[in-house]
C-alpha cells in the first residue's frame, strides 16, 4: 500500500487562498501536538535542516519566531536579515538570492516589499519558500498564527463577531487574516479612516464569502467585539507622508475604550505596535498579543516541520 504524505510535503505556502478550512485545522492540530511533544522528540522533526530567511524589509517577529521556530524542532537556520549587506548591494538579482538560499537551505523564508515576491521566488527556488510578508499583499503564517490564537483564546472560531482596526489598505495582515476568516462562519467588523478602507478589489472578493461591515467609527462596535484586532497605520507604505499625516493616530485603544468592551473580549495586534494600543493596556487580561506573538513561534514551528516531514505529525 502508498502511503499518503503530508498535504504540506515539500509544498509552498504563499497565500491564504491557497488553504480550506481541513488545511487551517491541520496545522492547529500539529501546532498543539508540538506544544505538547517531549523536547527530544520534537528536535527530530527538524535534524539535520535549514531554514534560510531572506528578509528585504525589517522584522522583528516573523524572522525571530521563523528562527526560534527552526531550533524548537531541532534544525539550524541561516539567512540575510539586511540586504544592504548582502550581493543585492552589488546589483544581484531576487532571482540569483533565490537560487542561492535554496541552494544552501532546505526551505526558504521570504519577506519583501513587492506584491508577489513570494510566488515569483516559489517559481525561481529548488526548495519550498514560505511567504513571510509579500508588499501589500498578504502575510500568511501571520493569519495561521492570528487566527490559532482566536481558537485557543476563544475556544472557537465560528461564531465569533471580529473587529478589524486601522489601516485596512495597506496593512497585508488584514488581507490574509479576511481570506483565512471566510473559511469560517464569523461576522466581521472593519474600522478605518475612509482613506484607509479595504481595497475594492478586494473587498468585492471577500464579501462574496464573509458577512461583514464597514465603518470608520470604533465606538459604533466596540462593544458587541469577541475579538478586537488592532493594526498599525502602515507609515512606510504611503506614496504620500502628508497623507499619513492626516490618519496617524485615528484610533487609539486605551482603558476608556478597554472599558467599552465586552468583558470576555481580546484585544490582538500583529505587532509592531506603534501609538494604537496604550502601555497601560498590556495588564488588562483583554491583551492577548503578547501571547499572539509566542503562538507564533509554534505554529511557524508546525509549518516547518510539515513542509520538512513527509508524514503527518
Ligand atoms: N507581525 C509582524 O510581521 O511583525 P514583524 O514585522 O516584526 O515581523
Amino acid at each position: 500500500m502508498i502511503e499518503r504524505l503530508n498535504d504540506f510535503y515539500d509544498q509552498d505556502i504563499i497565500s491564504v487562498k491557497d488553504f480550506d478550512k481541513s488545511k487551517f485545522e491541520k496545522v492547529f492540530s500539529a501546532t498543539d501536538k508540538i506544544m505538547k511533544m517531549d523536547p527530544n522528540e520534537r528536535r527530530e522533526l527538524g535534524r539535520g535542516k535549514t531554514l534560510g530567511y531572506l528578509f528585504f524589509e525589517p522584522s522583528t517577529r516573523t524572522r525571530l519566531s521563523f528562527q526560534a521556530a527552526m531550533a524548537l524542532i531541532g534544525g539550524s537556520s541561516l539567512g540575510i536579515a539586511d540586504v544592504s549587506s548582502s550581493s543585492t548591494k552589488k546589483g544581484e538579482s531576487l532571482a540569483d538570492t533565490v537560487r542561492m538560499m535554496s541552494i544552501y537551505s532546505d526551505v526558504v523564508a521570504l519577506r519583501h516589499p513587492l506584491d508577489g515576491s513570494s510566488r515569483f521566488a516559489a517559481e525561481i527556488s529548488q526548495k519550498p519558500v514560505l511567504n513571510a510578508g509579500s508588499g501589500t499583499e498578504e502575510h500568511p503564517t501571520q493569519a495561521i498564527q492570528d487566527l490559532y490564537t482566536i481558537k485557543k483564546e476563544k475556544n472557537k472560531i465560528d461564531g465569533l463577531k471580529i473587529g478589524i482596526i486601522g489601516d485596512l489598505k495597506y496593512g497585508r495582515t488584514v488581507y490574509s487574516l479576511l481570506y483565512a476568516l471566510s473559511n469560517y462562519d464569523v461576522d466581521v467588523r472593519l474600522i478605518s479612516p475612509e482613506s484607509l478602507k479595504i481595497r475594492a478589489d478586494s473587498i468585492y472578493e471577500i464579501q462574496k464569502k464573509l458577512s461583514l461591515k464597514e465603518s470608520t467609527n470604533l465606538d459604533e462596535f466596540i462593544d458587541e467585539l469577541d475579538v478586537v484586532y488592532v493594526t498599525r497605520i502602515q507609515k512606510e507604505r504611503f506614496p504620500d507622508e502628508e497623507e499619513y499625516q492626516k490618519v496617524r493616530g485615528s484610533y487609539k485603544i486605551g482603558l476608556d475604550i478597554v472599558s467599552k468592551m465586552k468583558d470576555n473580549s481580546i484585544i490582538l495586534h500583529p505587532l509592531p505596535r506603534i501609538d494604537e494600543i496604550s502601555a497601560e493596556v498590556d495588564s488588562t487580561k483583554q491583551a492577548r498579543y503578547f501571547a499572539q506573538a509566542e503562538y507564533g513561534k509554534f505554529t511557524r514551528a508546525a509549518l516547518l516541520a510539515l513542509v520538512l516531514n513527509e508524514h503527518d505529525l
